[in-house]
């Protein structure tokens, strides 16, 4: 038998979903390892809600195989998985930590064991004075936070969170980016689904960029960025335009001494490093030489489209 460490934490397989007329997941095949943090970005009606939705055995795929730290997507594994869904529902009567407790029973907790951690994680999101308070009396993104309580009470090895920035404002944005990194500090996959670029730019291990149901690209960031062409500012005395990978120069300030700085667009895979060795080797009159590293927004457009990145 393999050894947990080697079951992936979730893996699809050619998985596809159609609603009537609508193919809302297309061939989808990705693996997310044991503690990694995984962003599945897409824009609006890609596809990513419906593919959690599948991971947690909530709807069935059309065709296609899931498998989710090893066995099939079903209830057995609700003691395992923490879920923030994207449409946020409680019971508007019931208390804060009696909410909290719930969710902890429906995924085997003893009670008491529950409420400890449910009334520690209250105390950790700025909530303890509202333990006792009903949902209907806490504001939108409080309430939120008890869902999100609610959602790793049971320390979940699979963490699953389908946009669960939205609807927080920035001081709770930080509360839930530093839960996901403790979460994944103490061995947690975490699997989050978010069209806010900047989140997924600071949190993950690798991420998915999903359009119309496919896929566009799955690595690390690095190897996002390194989809685009770089581009480079340089301080030179000389026009930089026939160096090695150089596509394009254009100058931007004249600078004192005959120092000028110019913008430098790189051939796809030429890179900076082997710029700057030719210019050395050459004597080519260079004082700056600095990268701008391209937003993952950007990457996100090149890769997918700007029209198809709404979709
Ligand atoms: N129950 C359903 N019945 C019919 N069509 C559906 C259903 N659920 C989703 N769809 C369709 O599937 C596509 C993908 O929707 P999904 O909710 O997975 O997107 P999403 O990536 O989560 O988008 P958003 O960022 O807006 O939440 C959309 O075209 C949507 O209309
Ligand atoms: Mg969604």
């Amino acid at each position: 038998m393999a050894s947990t460490n080697n079951i992936a934490a979730l893996q699809l397989e050619s998985v596809s979903k159609r609603f009537d007329q609508t193919l809302a997941v297309d061939d989808l095949s990705f693996t997310v390892g044991e503690g990694e943090t995984f962003g599945f970005l897409g824009g609006n009606g890609a596809g990513k809600t419906t593919s959690l939705r599948m991971v947690l055995d909530i709807i069935r795929p059309t065709s296609g195989s899931i498998s989710v730290l090893g066995r099939p997507p079903g209830r057995e594994n609700a003691p395992v998985i923490g879920f923030l869904p994207e449409e946020r529902g409680l019971y508007r009567q019931m208390t804060a930590i009696d909410t909290i407790v719930y969710f902890g029973r429906l995924k085997g907790m003893k009670a008491g064991d529950a409420r400890r951690e449910g009334l520690a994680l209250l105390d950790r999101f700025g909530l303890a004075g509202n333990a006792k308070s009903s949902i209907d009396k806490l504001s939108k993104g409080m309430a939120q936070k008890v869902q999100l309580a609610a959602a790793v009470v049971n320390r979940p090895r699979l963490l699953l969170l389908d946009e669960p920035f939205s609807g927080l404002d920035p001081v709770n944005q930080t509360l839930l980016e530093d839960e996901i990194r403790r979460a994944a500090t103490e061995g947690a996959t975490v699997v989050f689904s978010t069209h806010v670029m900047q989140h997924a730019e600071r949190l993950c291990d690798r991420l998915l960029f999903l359009a119309k149901g496919r896929k566009r690209f799955e690595g690390t960031l690095d190897e996002a960025r390194g989809s685009l062409p770089a581009r480079l500012t340089l301080l030179s005395r000389q026009s930089p335009a026939a160096l090695p990978g150089v596509i394009s120069a254009t100058r931007l300030n004249g600078g004192q001494d005959g120092w000028e700085e110019w913008e430098v667009r790189m051939a796809p895979g030429a890179n900076a490093g082997d710029l700057l060795e030719r210019c050395i080797a050459d004597g080519f009159p260079l004082r700056r030489c600095e990268e701008q590293r391209p937003g993952l927004h950007d990457v996100f457009i090149h890769l997918v489209g700007p029209a198809e990145a709404r979709s």
